[in-house]
């Protein structure tokens, strides 16, 4: 389902349960030790799709821990990410020659519990999403916009290191798979991206997101580019 909205040169797996033996290696099974054993069945399951992806650009299967901050350590030459929720695993993989970036978010095709939309929206973003619903498609808008920020943090925090906001990235969502995110973040750090631009997929009651930013371009160029609400490269 996901390699429909993926771009160019990305690599993916994905699964619908935690059925299929997906074995750890040692270093993964002692992270795992003391979690519950529906989150080692998931970690397992994640890692197994990250590998099968990494296999597709012809890397032996290899451990993945995290590198810190929570995000996977890939090996060299390459950017992926990971999600998982009720009902999805998948990993997706490029190399970094190719990709810069890369960041996919899996969420329940459903409302955002009540008080979260205003915690991690601005009032120019929720006008939007009102617009969107005018469209009366069934789209559940706020928890697009939710999934498109984790997205994106995914994408931006191995280049930056750094902690990014929800109220940091400005999105502009469009009503036919694409979006668009601009961020803003309150301590910016040069080397990272600035823009993302990404796509959206409503399926069998699962909400799929992926951000990504193509190799060779120079994140510099992005700071003087555009402010707040001007995101509409999608
Ligand atoms: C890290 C975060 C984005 C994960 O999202 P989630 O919906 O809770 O969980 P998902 O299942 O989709 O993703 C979890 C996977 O994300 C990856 N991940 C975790 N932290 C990461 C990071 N800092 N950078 C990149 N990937 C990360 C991991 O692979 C993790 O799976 P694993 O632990 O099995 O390896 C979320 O927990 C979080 O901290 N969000 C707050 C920051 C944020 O989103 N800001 C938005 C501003 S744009």
């Amino acid at each position: 389902m996901i390699e429909e909205i993926l771009p160019p040169g990305v690599r993916s797996a994905e699964a619908f349960d935690d059925l299929a033996p997906a074995p750890l290696f040692p270093e993964e099974a002692a992270l795992m030790a003391e979690r519950r054993p529906g989150r080692r069945r998931q970690f397992a399951t994640a890692r197994a799709c990250a590998r099968r992806s990494l296999g597709e650009l012809g890397f032996a299967s290899r451990p993945l821990l995290p590198a810190g901050g929570g995000a996977p350590q890939w090996p060299d030459g390459v950017v992926g990410s990971i999600t998982h929720c009720d009902g999805y695993r998948a990993a997706v993989v490029a190399r970094s020659v190719e990709v810069a970036a890369l960041g996919i978010d899996a969420e329940p095709a459903l409302p955002l519990p009540h008080g979260v939309l205003s915690l991690v929206s601005s009032p120019a973003e929720r006008a939007l999403l009102e617009r969107l619903a005018a469209h009366g498609t069934g789209v559940c808008w706020d928890r697009l916009l939710f999934s498109a920020k984790e997205a994106v943090y995914k994408a931006w925090y191995p280049g930056a290191r750094q902690w990014l906001g929800f109220r940091d990235v400005h999105v502009e969502i469009g009503l036919a798979g694409t979006f668009a995110a601009l961020l803003h973040p309150a301590d910016p750090v040069p080397v990272a991206y600035r823009r993302f631009t990404g796509q959206w997929l409503v399926r069998n009651g699962l909400l799929l997101t992926v951000v990504s930013r193509t190799a060779g371009t120079d994140p510099r160029r992005d700071v003087s580019s555009g402010a707040p609400g001007s995101a509409t490269a999608y």
